[in-house]
């Protein structure tokens, strides 16, 4: 195994790359939030909930939440072809998993919350940043829920274990091992994806790592959202 000697930018192992969260970027939605970390940026808009058509899909028990994610084509390099992929489609899958734990649906029966989420920059770790983003979204959309979700990427760079993969680490000698977790600010995991060859000890010690970098995103979040109330004011 090829040692992994030093990241961009001196960050150390255990460091994040640096992080900004903004909300009330979206005018039009009932609620929407900004996340970016290192070079990727995610937009989360929130709309609902509302009234769910056509009438033979609506749950009078709950709310059913959708979730869209999309790369926008500008977003990487080469341009991404528009429109959804077997990709997106997990993703969007694997997000609405990831955040429905918290959400108190069972208060708005027969309607729809949506939530879509626009990668406009993306350089790895897009899936996290998209949950985190959307976490905060459905907060200021004032949808009932017990917690907030923040997510970051774990893994395994040649011989360390590291928090929040840039492109170029997940590309590391043709493939680190990647691991996306979101978790609910009580420390519930509610997504956790293994992609690559990681012995438990060391998956231990990433999940590990995953839970105190999500502990400090969460501090991000709740900032961002009182910086908007005080600003409201
Ligand atoms: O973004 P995330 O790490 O959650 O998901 P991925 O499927 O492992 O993709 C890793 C990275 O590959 C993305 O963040 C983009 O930087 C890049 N990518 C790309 O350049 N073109 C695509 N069509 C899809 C992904």
């Amino acid at each position: 195994m090829k040692t992994y000697e030093k990241r961009k930018g001196n960050r150390k192992f255990d460091e994040m790359r640096e992080i900004r969260a903004e909300v009330g970027v979206i005018k039009s939605a009932d609620g929407s939030a900004m996340f970016q970390i290192g070079d990727t940026i995610a937009i989360a808009a929130v709309r609902g909930p509302r009234e769910l058509h056509p009438r033979f899909l609506q749950n009078p028990q709950t709310a059913i939440l959708r979730c869209n994610y999309d790369m926008a084509s500008f977003s990487v390099p080469e341009r991404k072809r528009p429109g959804p992929s077997r990709r997106s489609v997990e993703i969007s899958l694997v997000t609405g998993k990831a955040l429905s734990q918290v959400l108190d649906l069972a208060q708005y029966p027969n309607t729809v919350v949506d939530v879509f989420i626009v990668i406009v920059q993306a350089n790895a770790g897009t899936r996290c940043a998209g949950i985190t983003a959307a976490s905060m979204a459905l907060a200021h959309a004032g949808i009932s829920m017990k917690n907030l979700v923040s997510s970051i990427s774990v893994g395994k760079v040649g011989d360390k274990i590291v928090v929040d993969l840039d492109k170029d680490e997940e590309d590391f000698e043709g493939g680190a091992t990647d691991i996306p977790v979101a978790m609910t600010s009580g420390g519930d995991i509610t997504l956790l994806q293994l992609d690559g060859e990681i012995t438990k000890p060391e998956l231990m010690k990433a999940i590990e790592l995953a839970k105190k970098s999500c502990e400090k995103i969460t501090e991000v979040q709740k900032k961002a959202l009182k910086d908007f109330y005080k600003e409201e004011k």
